[in-house]
């Protein structure tokens, strides 16, 4: 049993109120809502206002995974536009420890995601203060891209550090999940598995959420 995070980047962007809706009516835990700037990733997705138009009909918290560059500068932004939970990338904090203080400072649930090339040791020293450590499983920037392989020993290393140390923050999954990744990455670790285009592209999107968790 898996929290299901369902990523509204593979939403139709004309219908994202009936996405919504969708997703409100589901078994899932949370909306995953992906903002890209183009510089930190090489695509560019939504900002603000939009995120700001999904939490007006989300009746699910929303997970936002900042994939830009300098996120401190639009944290409070974020979390004015309904943010639940905020993800920066270790990737681009040289001053991790001050953001996730300051994500906290502006009310938000802590989270740190990792490329898939950064080691999890990287974040051995501010473990106890992460509420969620997202573990890319394909390269930040599009959806539907093609699971590595390689996530699967990265979540048994992090979830062997959680236990060692007796820190709470959950584990989340994101990029290329399927029915045929998720029961394995649910027992490697992972409490929280983000899927877009699976979702999206199923033609029974509802039974589909509640088969990944039930994975
Ligand atoms: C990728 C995003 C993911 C993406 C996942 O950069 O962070 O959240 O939406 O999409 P799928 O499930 O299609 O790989
Ligand atoms: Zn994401």
């Amino acid at each position: 049993m898996a929290e299901i995070a369902p990523s509204i980047l593979a939403a139709d962007f004309a219908n994202l109120q009936r996405d919504i809706e969708m997703i409100n009516s589901s078994s899932a835990d949370y909306i995953h809502v992906d903002i890209m700037d183009g510089m930190f990733v090489p695509n560019i997705s939504f900002g603000i206002p939009v995120c700001q138009a999904i939490s007006k009909h989300a009746r699910k918290p929303l997970d936002v995974h900042l994939m830009i560059e300098q996120p401190d500068r639009y944290l409070l932004d974020f979390k004015k536009a309904g943010a639940s939970g905020l993800t920066v990338h270790y990737e681009a904090c040289p001053h991790l420890h001050r953001t996730i203080q300051h994500i906290k400072e502006v009310g938000a649930t802590a989270g740190v995601a990792l490329n898939p090339h950064t080691p999890v040791e990287v974040l051995s020293e501010v473990l106890g203060d992460l509420d969620l450590v997202l573990i890319m499983s394909v390269n930040p920037g599009f959806g539907g891209q093609k699971f590595i392989e390689n996530t699967y020993k990265k979540i048994a290393q992090l979830s062997s550090l959680r236990e060692k140390s007796g820190y709470t923050f959950k584990i989340e999954v994101d990029g290329g999940v399927n029915l045929d990744n998720a029961p394995l990455l649910v027992r490697e670790g992972v409490d929280i598995l983000v899927a877009g285009s699976f979702v999206f592209s199923s033609t029974e999107p509802l039974e589909t959420i509640s088969l990944l968790k039930n994975t």
